[in-house]
Parts: C-alpha cells; structure tokens; sequence
C-alpha cells in the first residue's frame, strides 16, 4: 500500500479506510493495555496519533518505539476519541525502521535553548519550531520565483566563483588551488597566479550583480538567486559568511520604479506566508514571538515611508537621542539608528535614499549635486537593512571617472564597462537578504537559526 503524508491525511481526513504513514516518534505514552504514539513526518506541523491495542503487539517491539524512532504503521482512520486531534490511527501492524538509543537522543527534553540547537543542526529539523522555519524558507523561495515568473522576469544564474569585487568592499574568499604551503610569488613579492587553476585571481562572489547587469540589458527584467559569501568579520545576529540573495535588475527603471518594485515584492512575499504557510506561522506566534503575524499584516497594510539620507540624519540629529555611533553627514548608518528611524519615528518600513556616494558602491547612479548617489536602503522593524539597491549609472565617462577615483581595477571590469559603450539604457535592481527576509517573517532572533547550516566565523561545521 501507498504511503500517504500526515498533512494530506489531515487535510482529506478519510475516515475509515486502512492507511499507511511513515515517520519519527515525537513522544509515547500509555499503559500496559494502550499506548499513543504521536508521529511526524515533517510534512506538516501537526502529528498523527496512532493508537496502539498493546495486547496485538510484540512487547519488545513496542519497547522500541522510544522518542526518535522511525517507524510505518498501517492501520484503519477513525474519527478520534479523544482531545486535540480530530482523527486518529488504529494500528494494524507496525514496522520499525530505525531504533533511537532513548539515552543518548539530544531531543529528550522540552525547551532546549537555540545555541544547543545550534550544535545539533543535523536534528533541529525535527522539532516544530525547526520544522516551521525550514518549512517557510522553502515556501518563500517558491514564492520569489513564482513573483518574477509571473512578471515575465528571467532566472539568470551569475557565476558563484569570479574574479570581480562587486561591492568594492574586498571581503573576499579566494578560490584557488595553489598549494598553500609554498605558494608561487613574483618578483616584487606579490602572489605568481599564472599557474593557479583559473590562471588569475579568483574569488566566491559577494553579489551576482554585475553580470545581472549584463543580462538586464539585453533580457530586459532578470534576476538572480543564488549563495553569496563575505569574509566580514561580523560577529552579529544579523551576518553570515555565506548566505542567499535575491537581485532583480531592470531595464528602463528609476530609482522611483526601483522602490516600487521592491515594496510590491517584500509585500507579495509577506502575504504568500500568510495565505500558505499559516499553521507555521501560528505556532511561531505563539511560541516564539507573540507580535509575528499582527507585525506581518502591519507591514502589508501600510505604504513604506520614501525619505532621503539627509533627511534621515536631520531626524536622528534632531532626535535628541544618546547614540553608541555617531551621527552626522557623511557618515554611514549604524543598526541603533536605522531601528530608531523604523521602530520609534516612523514605526513602519523605511525607504532611504540618495547616499553620500563616499559610503556608496562604484556603480551607482550620481545625482547633480555631485555629492550623493541614487542608492535605496529598505529598513525593517527588527531587522534593519533588509534591501540594498539603486539606480546604475549608465553614463559611460561617469562610471570611468568614479571606478578611477575609487582605484577600482578598471581592467577587470572591461565587460561592465562594455555596455555602457554598447548600447547603454537606464536601469536599477536591488538585493534582498534571503535569511534576513525569512527572519522577518518567521520572528526568529538570531539569523543562525533560519539557514539550514550556518557559515559564521570560526564556525563551519556540518
Ligand atoms: O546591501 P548589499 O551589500 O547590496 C548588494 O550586494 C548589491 N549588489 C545588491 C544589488 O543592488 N543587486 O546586500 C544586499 C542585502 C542586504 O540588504 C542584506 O539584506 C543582505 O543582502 N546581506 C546579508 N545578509 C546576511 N549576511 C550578510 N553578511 C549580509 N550582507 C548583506
Ligand atoms: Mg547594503
């Protein structure tokens, strides 16, 4: 007989015919005469009771069946007896798959902290809130391709192993396979990369946007979704060293249309979450964060405030607030201020835009002014910077001029630099953080907790 998921079973709730379901154990109980066993199969939050007529069964087998165990029952759907579930199994027969030393399983006990989960990611999964989480970040990845598809937008896969520092921030990892131990040098001491792999520098990239770039302007509406990696050394609830991006790219997008697209986007997202992902999210609601799903219909009922950097700093000077960083013109935004902009002023998203192009990437699009840039930072409650994007410049001598002015290696970017000689158009795109994006919508605190393995410094293990 076919196996049936418990979330179909739940949903379909067959009542009196003979079914088969395969999981893990969550807990047992019971006496000599009856036992109830509340199997998972990870399909769905809920479990499915099977009831075990104790006299039926071999009494070592039923020993077995401790909390972990993989088991396949086979039995008969009833509408249940007792409290908390509307249908339950009769079981006929049970085979076991795979025993659980009930001494040594780490998920014994109620109310592990997430650190300790932390150090057993390889059985996280099977708890609900786990579960939940990693149930949402499927969900929300199926979203973000349905959204572009439906828009007629292009997945377009960027290289992950490059030669180009995209945001000119030099947080790299290499790529080689040099043998570390003697590594070929030049004569003015730099590293001999004639004889590496790719015969160049190479690094794992930290943005798929300069070739999005180049895809836009042929494709018109693409994006990417891919691993990026930073080498930053940010030890923060909010970092990883190797996490997931989302970069549309546009052609024949300003900056206007730009923040348009990405508040449609998050909103489209946020929404998909409630609609399909709602027994998850009332379990996270109620054990993890009590304000989850009143913040996420909050976020989708309101239009995001649009306000530049400098009016930004003229708030948080006028604020009158004692701040652990600094504020002043010129300097880039610290985590204290972007929630004191979203969480005290405005209390509700935030859209910051025209940066100072000194804290800004190469290829932005400059303003008149000759001072800022046409960048757009999307600030969430609790987050902070969830988005980074802008308006690319175009302009062929511009770009030259400000790759120069930053001693960006102009040569590697003879590509980039192409298609503003080839046919040129306007156009913008932004980033969303994955993992930052599901740490929203799923109220968890610490960014570790919402990527299956996490890559943080000094921590790369599974
Ligand atoms: O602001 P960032 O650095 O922008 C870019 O990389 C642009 N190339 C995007 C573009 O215009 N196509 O990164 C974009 C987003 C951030 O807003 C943040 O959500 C996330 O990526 N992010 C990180 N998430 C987790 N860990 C890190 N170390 C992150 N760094 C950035
Ligand atoms: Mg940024």
């Amino acid at each position: 007989m076919k196996r049936t998921k418990i979330k179909e079973l739940l949903k379909t709730a067959p009542v009196g015919t003979e079914v088969v379901v395969k999981g893990w154990v969550r807990t047992k109980r019971g006496n000599k005469s009856i036992v109830f066993i509340a199997l998972n199969d990870g399909s769905t939050i809920n479990n499915i009771q099977v009831v075990v007529d104790a006299a039926s069964f071999d009494e070592s087998l039923l020993k077995d069946i401790t909390t972990g165990a993989c088991i396949a029952v086979t039995g008969n759907l009833v509408e249940s007896q007792g409290q908390g579930q509307n249908v339950e199994i009769n079981a006929g027969t049970i085979e076991l798959y795979g025993k659980s030393d009930a001494e040594t399983y780490p998920l014994q006990k109620k109310g592990h902290s997430m650190e300790f989960m932390r150090e057993i990611a390889h059985l996280r999964f099977r708890t609900n809130t786990f579960g939940a989480v990693f149930r949402i970040r499927h969900a929300m990845a199926f979203a973000i391709h349905k959204y572009f598809n439906d828009k007629g937008f292009f997945y377009l896969h960027t290289p992950i192993i490059t030669g180009s520092d995209a945001e000119g921030a030099g947080e790299m990892f290499h790529v080689t396979t040099m043998d570390l131990k003697s590594i070929p040098k030049n004569e003015d001491g730099s590293v001999d990369y004639k004889n590496d792999f790719f015969g160049r520098e190479t690094n794992l990239t930290v943005s798929g946007q300069l070739e999005g770039e180049l895809g836009a302007l042929s494709l018109g509406d693409i994006y990417t979704f891919g691993p990026t990696f930073r080498a930053e050394n940010s030890n923060t609830p909010r970092h990883l060293a190797e996490f997931w991006m989302i970069e549309p790219e546009m052609a024949f997008y300003d900056l206007k249309d730009n923040m348009d697209l990405a508040e449609e986007f998050v909103k489209y997202l946020i929404s998909y979450a409630l609609e399909n992902c709602r027994e998850d999210l009332d379990f996270l609601n109620n054990m993890i964060d009590k304000g989850l799903i009143d913040r996420l219909n909050f976020v989708l009922k309101n239009d995001f405030v649009r306000i530049s950097y400098t009016e930004a700093v003229e708030i948080l000077t006028a604020s009158g607030k004692k701040w652990e960083f600094q504020v002043g013109w010129g300097r880039d935004l610290q985590a204290e201020h972007e929630r004191y902009l979203v969480e005290e002023h405005f209390n509700r998203p935030v859209i910051l835009t025209d940066y100072p192009k000194a804290i800004k990437a190469f290829y932005m699009k400059q303003n008149d002014d000759n001072n800022t840039v046409r960048a757009m930072d999307v600030l969430f409650p609790g987050i902070g910077e969830i988005i980074g994007g802008s308006q690319r410049e175009e302009n062929y001598d511009k770009l030259i001029a400000r790759i120069r002015e930053m001693k960006m290696p102009e040569k590697d970017l003879w590509w980039y630099l192409d298609t503003r000689k080839f046919g040129t158009a306007p156009h913008s795109g932004f980033g969303l953080g994955f993992e930052r994006l599901i740490l929203f919508v799923t109220g968890m605190s610490n960014i570790r907790d919402v990527i299956p393995f996490p890559r943080t410094p000094k921590n790369a293990e599974f």
